[in-house]
């Protein structure tokens, strides 16, 4: 069971990223190769956060998009980060317990969100409800075969932000939650097998991951060695995965 509160105490955090935006856009660009958006869809982002993911796709070509965060100082943010875009509209609500009918949705969008689930198979049963047979449903996490990812996410960040007597300190700089760990791509597969989508693409990426602050730069150094010396699917600090609803 996901840890509401941690995840409603962590707004903070997620608005930090709003100041990294442009740091890491071209980044996020890169995402643009992988996921392609049909013309006039309707598409639902689930935990779009401030909307960084949104704002680095061709929006006027969509027909409506719905960003959907359990976080109201998240979805605040995001409106105004698009507020140009009036094909947008703005949900607060719980990504188990959706607020939307059967099939409506083209397409779903759930970036950087599944991490944030001790079990994100409810997660992945409303998405099912609420797409058409045939949705495509993109997901972008961090890599368990990463050893910094799963080592530092699902090991060291817990026990610093649990036992440390500076956890608000280590909890700043690491930018995480009690919710979040890495993934391993067999979890993904499986969940995902077992409502209803079968597996259309699976990558495994590097994204420049932040440097600021002591931890930061550290990170930084020994993900790229890693980049280096290990092959891709263990140096890549990120997976992310295209999956299709199946047609009944
Ligand atoms: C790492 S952020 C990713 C935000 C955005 N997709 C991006 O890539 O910039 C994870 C987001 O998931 C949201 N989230 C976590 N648990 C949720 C839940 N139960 N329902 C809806 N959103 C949730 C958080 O509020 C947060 O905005």
């Amino acid at each position: 069971m996901q840890n509401k509160q941690a995840e409603k105490n962590s707004f903070n955090e997620i608005i930090n990223f709003s100041n990294i935006i442009k740091e890491e856009l071209n980044e996020i660009k890169k995402l643009q190769s992988f996921i392609k958006w049909t013309d006039n869809s309707f598409i639902l982002d689930v935990g779009s956060g401030v909307g960084r993911q949104i704002n680095s796709f061709p929006i006027n070509n969509l027909r409506k998009v719905i960003a959907f965060d359990f976080s109201y100082s998240a979805i605040k943010v995001c409106k105004k980060n698009l507020s140009e875009y009036d094909n947008i509209f703005f949900v607060v609500g719980d990504a188990e317990f959706m607020p939307f009918k059967n099939n409506i949705f083209d397409d779903c969008m759930c970036l950087g969100v599944l991490h944030h689930f001790k079990d994100f198979t409810e997660v992945l049963r409303e998405v099912n409800r609420v797409t058409k047979n045939g949705s495509l449903v993109y997901t972008v996490d961090p890599n368990a075969k990463n050893p910094y990812e799963k080592f530092g996410i699902n090991f060291i960040s817990k026990i610093l932000i649990k036992f440390s007597f500076y956890r608000n300190f280590f909890k700043n700089i690491l930018v995480l939650n009690e919710n979040e760990r890495a993934l391993d791509e067999s979890e993904i597969v499986d969940s995902f097998s077992k409502t209803g989508f079968k597996l259309k693409k699976l990558e495994y990426f590097f994204i420049k991951c932040r440097s600021f602050g002591l931890y930061g730069k550290i990170r930084f150094i020994i993900m790229n060695f890693m980049k280096i010396i290990l092959p891709k699917k263990y140096g890549c600090n990120m997976i992310r995965t295209i999956f299709k609803k199946y047609e009944k």
